[in-house]
């Protein structure tokens, strides 16, 4: 045992967890504000699920075994198979267009480096039954609201937007078959990086017509023009730019695709979705259009940390109550008071002494100490905020059927409180 997680898992300690729990706050309001609700699938799938849909860079990092009743399964590796399952099986049920998000923790046997694990955390929107370009925009929109929110600006990150289907006709006027159309997706999805030697060698005779698209040289497509203009609408113009060397490695998008990239480029995707139309039928069900993105948290945090942005505190409890040995009993009352009130409220459960528990009460960085001490017999209770040593008294007296009542009552604390 060597006191590690496993190569690429992580553990988040309360101050990394702090830091995740930011990033997935700001993810679940840019959802709400944009009208996203949120639902969950299960962590393990059929493997088939991902063999036959997600493409062959992600089932080459599946992790994958045989369940004790013999079937073929596999922990997911993306989100998007789930949805599209599931709501092929339920969209009757639901008015479209369907918004849908979720935070799954996802699983992918990939070499670790920066920004890069084998377990990560992925905010996903989608949008299904919905054809219009508009679609696209919105998931746009949506993705950097919750980046502004995390305070990134267009400054930080930049949307570049692409089109699969503008590809598609592309490679056709170029000659290139309809079957070999994929594999050279993907090819072109792995020149990130590549020098125009490189990108000469794997492309042969197509090498400088695309030698001038990598270079800008091609015209927005009419889908792009119109994602430009929703995208604008909402007010994130200055986001998002066309750029077609983004591809995308997965096999089932169609047409527009968008990665998120940090403008000075030293990270990986930190966002990457697209439009997939094809999906839901292939698994069995309608031909119901759909996009979608998933951001990982794992490049974000590098991002934000990068920028100095990540410094949430861990943050213990709001009060911690101090307590003489004798009065023990009354401080587990006034403890089970304040949190039925809705305080965060902590003490020293070894009831240790009184110095002793003031300085716990500041290890664990609890903003005021409730003192339960020697003016307990003249009916009063102190009120320290710690960070100032500044101290204030409320009283409490035993109500007919000896119940311990605090004056004023904890719900009118934040009066006492000062916040
Ligand atoms: P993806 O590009 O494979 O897309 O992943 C989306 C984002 O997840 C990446 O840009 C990256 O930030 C993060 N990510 C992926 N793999 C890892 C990893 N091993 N470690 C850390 N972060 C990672 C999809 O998964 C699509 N299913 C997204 C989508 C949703 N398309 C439509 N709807």
């Amino acid at each position: 045992m060597t006191g590690q997680p496993l190569p690429g898992f992580r553990d988040f300690f309360p101050p990394e967890h702090a830091a995740l729990r930011v990033i997935f706050q700001a993810w679940r309001e840019a959802s709400r504000c944009s009208g996203f609700t949120e639902y969950e699938g299960p962590e393990l799938e059929s493997l088939e699920l991902y063999t036959e849909k997600s493409g062959e860079e992600i089932v080459g990092q599946l992790y994958h075994f045989q369940d004790k009743g013999e079937r073929e399964v596999a922990l997911r590796p993306e989100m998007t198979p789930t949805l599209a399952r599931m709501v092929a099986s339920q969209h009757r049920n639901y008015r479209k267009p369907i918004k849908w998000f979720s935070i799954p923790r996802l699983f992918r046997y990939e070499r670790p480096q920066k920004g890069r694990h084998r377990e990560h955390y992925q905010w996903n929107c989608d949008m299904v039954g919905e054809k219009s370009v508009m679609a696209e925009a919105e998931l746009i929109g949506t993705l950097c609201l919750g980046l502004s929110l995390l305070g990134l600006s267009a400054k930080d990150v930049v949307v570049k937007v692409s089109d699969r289907s503008w590809w598609d006709s592309f490679l056709e006027k170029e000659g290139v078959g309809e079957a070999e159309r994929p594999g050279v997706l993907r090819a072109l999805d792995r020149m990130e990086g590549a020098t125009p030697e490189q990108r000469r060698e794997k492309l042969g005779g197509l090498a400088p017509a695309v030698e001038a698209v990598w270079q800008g040289k091609s015209e927005d497509s009419a889908a792009l023009q119109e994602v430009h203009r929703g995208v604008k609408g909402l007010g994130y113009g200055d986001w998002c730019e066309t750029d077609y060397r983004v591809v995308r490695g997965l096999a089932y998008y169609t047409g527009v695709v968008f990665e998120v990239h940090d403008r000075a480029g030293k990270l990986r995707a930190v966002a990457g979705g697209g439009r997939y139309d094809g999906l839901l039928k292939r698994l069995g069900g309608e031909d119901l259009p759909a996009v979608g993105f998933g951001m990982g948290d794992a490049v974000l945090a590098e991002l934000l940390r990068e920028k100095g942005m990540s410094t949430p505190s861990a943050g213990g409890a709001e009060i911690f109550v101090v307590a003489e040995s004798a009065q023990q009993e009354m401080a587990w009352d006034v403890v089970g008071q304040l949190r039925r009130s809705g305080f965060s409220t902590d003490y020293d459960p070894g009831a240790g002494k009184w110095g002793k528990q003031l300085e716990m009460a500041e290890a664990k960085g609890a903003r005021w100490a409730l003192l339960v001490g020697r003016e307990v017999g003249e009916g009063k209770l102190g009120v320290k905020e710690l960070a100032t040593r500044k101290q204030s008294e409320i009283r409490w007296r035993k109500d007919a059927a000896g119940k311990i009542c605090l004056e004023p009552t904890p719900g009118e604390w934040a009066k006492v409180l000062g916040s």
